[in-house]
């Protein structure tokens, strides 16, 4: 959604605040900003844009502490003024989260002289802040905070105080201590570098940052201890190293992704978690995956199998449709909550609804420390390692790894022992898959095409929704993922020369009626391409396609960490054609923490 960070006790605070920035960047990046405090003053940069675009005026800020914010935008456009920190009288603030009665609270203030200069939500904590203050700063942090409803982690300056203020209220603030100096930051890779300790902000904990100490204290005002904790090495924070982007560099991580999500699913004894929660209630009856775009995709490829395996019914859910449902779950449920970042709030709040209604939850994240994994019962570990790109790709197959671990494990062990050794393999097959793979004319063909379609059936279905996705999202190359049977229930009717429908076939019992799909494209005009599993796609549907890429065949239930893999690259490829920024597409930000 947006980065936060701020810092105290250090030599050039503005220094800090604009690498932390550029770490934080894929949280957010239609605009960022810079508050320190110098001599006791606030003064600030903030522009709209990436946070290369505040650099000079960064530059020419002085001060040992300071507030730094990079910012996906949810009420006010992407402007100067909605540029956070937002400063006004002796405070200057900056926010990731939402504050849902912005309006009523601006209203008020308004009415009693306080002066607007931005349309975002942010800006009434800052005006608050004033209202309350008289010379009592923590007074005025628990009046201003009282008052507020929805989601928020902020960082606060107060001219006169030589430190900063972090609230956390469900969304992730972390505090750092390096030597003399103090931090808080969104996420752990920030502080990565410059924090030796770290702590995990709990909701409704403020932090006063100052003088080499941090204080915690309870939104009612009451002590709250402070234990810190050596920063993991998995939260170091990441470089290029050489690849010209993060996404390519991260496809290129995978099988490191799956190999370390298996040894953290053994090492966590997350097999006997998961065994005795079932024991505990009986057996589960029925199961719930849920989780947003790829999180929910890999949800719903670990659906297809796990019915078939258990027995029991198994559905997939996105988490922002799941989360109203009347009586969707129940004490015999179990609720797969699955997201990468722990953050997304629809995941969240459905989690949090799912265990309202009695069910047992597992998060099956990538950040151990986040707002998931403190609502769950069982946590499943992804250990991708940190994914700097805005789009999903190691991490999903770490989900889909972590997955098929979850479900065997509840088959019992036999299962569980195969899957393990199936996993072992699949390492091999991803590094094949990504030297392999002539991505080059796929990527072109997708380029000049008006639209790409994806196709599969059973398990190959989800990759064909994760493959759209992916070249959507980076490319913004139209297009739509299918079951393969229903293309020609309306979607064909816009099939043409023009389009490219890309068909993904791993299973070779559903192969001839996938083939199917794509002779019924070849009759209207349209043009098509497979991606197969070796052994499973019929010969002429490999002959007659404009390209055919084929990958390493393995099980159902962890075929699409490999088959992915094409789609990815392609997705890639024709991003990088099209002079599009794989890395940071228009519009999107890494974690969506509103709903
Ligand atoms: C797509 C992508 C998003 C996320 C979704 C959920 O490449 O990254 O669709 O998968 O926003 O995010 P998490 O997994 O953090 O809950």
């Amino acid at each position: 959604m947006c980065g936060i960070i701020g810092c105290t006790g250090v030599k050039c605070a503005s220094k800090i605040l604009y690498k932390g920035l550029e770490d934080l960047e894929y949280r957010g990046y239609d605009s960022a900003g810079i508050a320190v405090l110098d001599g006791g003053k606030i003064f600030s940069v903030k522009r709209r844009g990436r946070v290369s675009e505040i650099k000079s005026g960064a530059e020419k800020l002085r001060g040992t502490s300071g507030i730094g914010h990079t910012r996906w935008a949810t009420h006010g456009r992407p402007s100067d003024e909605n540029a956070h920190p937002h400063t006004a009288g002796a405070f200057s603030v900056v926010h990731n989260g939402i504050i849902e009665n912005y309006a009523v609270l601006r209203e008020e203030l308004v009415s009693e002289g306080h002066v607007f200069s931005s349309q975002t939500d942010s800006e009434v904590v800052v005006h608050l802040l004033n209202k309350y203050y008289s010379g009592d700063l923590k007074a005025a942090v628990l009046s201003a905070v009282e008052r507020l409803k929805g989601a928020f982690a902020l960082c606060i300056l107060c001219e006169g105080y030589e430190g900063f203020v972090a609230v956390k209220y469900r969304n992730p603030i972390i505090v750092g201590v390096g030597g003399d100096a103090l931090y808080a930051a969104s996420d752990m890779p920030a502080l990565a570098g410059l924090a030796e300790s770290v702590a995990v902000l709990k909701d409704g904990q403020i932090a006063f940052a100052s003088e080499g100490k941090i204080t915690l204290c309870d939104f009612n005002g009451g002590a709250a201890g402070l234990s810190l904790s050596p920063i993991p090495a998995a939260a170091r924070s990441t470089r290029l190293g050489g690849f010209p982007h993060y996404m390519i560099k991260e496809i290129n991580e995978i099988p490191a992704a799956v190999k370390n999500t298996v040894h953290a699913f053994t090492e966590e004894k997350c097999y006997a978690a998961l065994t005795r929660a079932a024991k505990k209630r009986g057996g589960f009856k029925d199961i719930i995956l849920c989780g947003c775009g790829t999180a929910y995709h890999s949800a719903l490829a670990a659906a297809y199998t796990a019915e078939e395996l258990l027995g029991i019914p198994v559905r997939a859910e996105t988490a922002g449709e799941f989360r109203y449902k009347k009586s969707a779950a129940n004490s015999g449920t179990l609720f797969v909550a699955v997201s990468q970042s722990g953050e997304t709030a629809d995941t969240v709040e459905a989690a949090r609804a799912a265990k309202g209604a009695g069910a047992c939850v597992a998060a099956v994240t990538n950040v151990p420390y986040s707002a998931l994994t403190g609502v769950a019962d069982i946590v499943v570990p992804v250990r991708a390692g940190t994914e700097v790109c805005v789009a999903a790709t190691k991490s999903y197959c770490g989900q889909i790894a972590a997955l098929a671990l979850t479900v065997t494990a509840l088959k019992g062990r036999q299962a569980y022992i195969k899957m393990l050794a199936e996993l072992k393999d699949i390492g091999a097959k991803c590094s094949a898959a990504i030297s392999d793979c002539m991505v080059e004319a796929a990527a072109r063909a997708c380029a000049s095409s008006s639209g790409v379609y994806f196709i599969g059936r059973g398990i190959d279905y989800p990759v064909a929704l994760e493959g759209s996705l992916k070249l959507k999202e980076v490319s913004y190359v139209p297009g739509e993922g299918y079951p393969a049977g229903e293309l020609k229930h309306g979607t064909i009717a816009l099939i043409d020369g023009g389009t490219l429908t890309v068909a993904v076939i791993t299973d070779k019992t559903l192969a001839e009626k996938t083939a199917s799909a794509i002779e019924q494209i070849y009759s209207r005009g349209g043009r098509a391409a497979v991606v197969y599993a070796s052994g499973c796609a019929p010969e002429n549907l490999i002959e007659r396609a404009e390209f055919a890429i084929e990958v390493p065949a393995s099980s159902d239930s962890i075929s699409p960490i490999v088959s992915v893999i094409p789609l990815q690259l392609i997705a890639y490829r024709t991003a990088v054609i099209l002079g599009r920024d794989p890395d940071k597409p228009r519009n999107l930000a890494k974690s969506v923490t509103v709903e």
